[in-house]
């Protein structure tokens, strides 16, 4: 078998065997098959796509690649969540202490950001002192005794994938169906839990700009995550705008501690509810799904997630001293405010821009290895629908740096698209698939 015959092969639209594809992820993790040969195999399956079958065995091959986190020895039935990727998407942070608030243990491993959509553990670093880097000993014995924890993926937790990415990422290779569901749900199978609620983004922020693709991706995705005995939700969100108010690591933090202190945004309520209602269903701890989002607004009300956020920020060593609005978060030295130049209703908003321009303030990372600035970011005040005055603020932004504040208040300016009347609606939360 060669690599040059499975590319072949693949660019010709023929289906690739099960052995195939294993000695193809073999060759990736252990460098006999050079990021050439990926990267042209990559270009076939974006043209060629994947039939099920071999989508199926991408995925799993690419799971056991690797360690595998067998975490049966923390008590109950184990939840996870993972989103597609979005600007402003702080979920985690909100989620994972509510659902361990009500009796369901989260050991969540998450990743860094790369490209115009933010990662968890940058969000998490932001806070000082967090450690994100963990054993698999101290994560069985923090979700044992607080029940949750958020950790930075371990060393070889799914290396086909970490090499994959990075060749998908260079090379216009990302938005493929295929290749995006065994990425994530290859992560999922070796994170361990056995349930897992996916949240698929769909809009102009997200990888899948069109409803059916996204609804053709959450399908792939349950299909390979029931086919390795797992249970899967799928919810289908728009992207259309950022989630919440806030685009940079420390802001979200900041939102994120605002929401479960009982105010924030709605739409992060939302769809925080909706993704914790459906861990608390799947985990058997409310029988239906409108009985986990009625406890989750009672954990909300009560300080419940909150309280559980301060004691999982504690067990990882991060200090924060709860003092609203900072609280003890880093602050960034410059703050700008960009106003409407004109009247009339939010259209839209260029959401993967506005993921950029809070990357290019320093949030986020254009290749791996760049360093963040936790305090920068947007916040994105204005969202579709809200009717404008001319001047009125339209979002205000935060850096350390005079040359990247002027480029960031002229690309958040040009994201905004304003007109006379105002834009249909759309629901937050557009379909589930259970
Ligand atoms: N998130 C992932 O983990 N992988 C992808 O391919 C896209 C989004």
């Amino acid at each position: 078998m060669d690599a040059q015959d499975i590319i072949l092969k693949k660019r010709d639209g023929l289906e690739l065997s099960g052995e195939e594809i294993d000695f193809l992820v073999k060759g990736i993790v252990d460098g006999s098959i050079p990021d050439y040969q990926t990267s042209a195999w990559a270009m076939a399956v974006f043209f060629r796509g994947m039939s099920e079958k071999e989508t199926n065995r991408l995925a799993l091959t690419m799971a056991y690649s690797g360690d595998v986190i067998d975490l049966s020895a923390i008590k109950g039935y184990k939840v996870d969540k993972h989103s597609s990727g979005g600007v402003g998407d702080k979920t985690t942070l909100v989620v994972v202490p509510l659902a361990a608030a009500a009796g369901v243990p989260v050991a969540k491993m998450s990743g860094r950001g790369l490209g115009h959509t933010g990662g968890t553990i940058d969000k998490f670093e932001s806070i000082p002192g967090f450690q994100v880097e963990r054993s698999y000993r101290q994560l069985v014995e923090q979700v044992n005794k607080f029940g949750a924890a958020v950790i930075a993926q371990t060393g070889n937790l799914v290396p086909a994938d970490k090499k994959l990415y990075a060749i998908r990422d260079v090379t216009a290779t990302i938005d493929s169906i295929p290749l995006i569901a065994a990425s994530i749900m290859s992560k999922k199978i070796a994170a361990g839990a056995q349930g897992i609620v996916l949240d698929v983004k769909v809009g102009n922020g997200a990888f899948m700009k069109d409803p059916g693709q996204a609804a053709e991706l959450a399908q792939t995705m349950m299909r390979i995550g029931c086919g390795a005995g797992k249970r899967v939700v799928a919810i289908l969100t728009d992207m259309n705008q950022p989630l919440g108010h806030m685009v940079g690591n420390a802001l979200e933090v900041r939102e994120a501690i605002d929401l479960l202190g009982g105010g924030g945004p709605d739409d992060l309520r939302q769809l925080c509810t909706c993704l914790t209602a459906h861990m608390l269903q799947m985990a058997g701890v409310r029988s239906g799904y409108d009985q986990g989002a009625e406890l989750v607004q009672e954990l909300l009300q009560s300080g419940a997630g909150l309280a559980k956020f301060k004691q999982m920020v504690a067990a990882q060593g991060g200090e924060l001293d709860y003092e609203p609005p900072g609280y003890g978060l880093p602050r960034a030295v410059i703050e700008a405010e960009v106003p409407a130049e004109r009247s009339g209703y939010v259209v839209s908003i260029d959401t993967e821009r506005v993921g950029r321009t809070a990357m290019r303030l320093g949030a986020g990372r254009e290749k791996i290895g760049d360093t963040i600035d936790p305090a920068v970011g947007v916040e994105v005040i204005k969202k579709r629908g809200d009717l404008v005055k001319a001047g009125e603020v339209l979002a205000r932004i935060y850096a350390n740096d005079q040359a990247r504040l002027e480029s960031a208040c002229q690309a958040i300016r040009d994201c905004y698209q304003l007109d006379g009347s105002p834009p249909e609606e759309q629901p937050l939360i557009l379909q589930t698939f259970a």
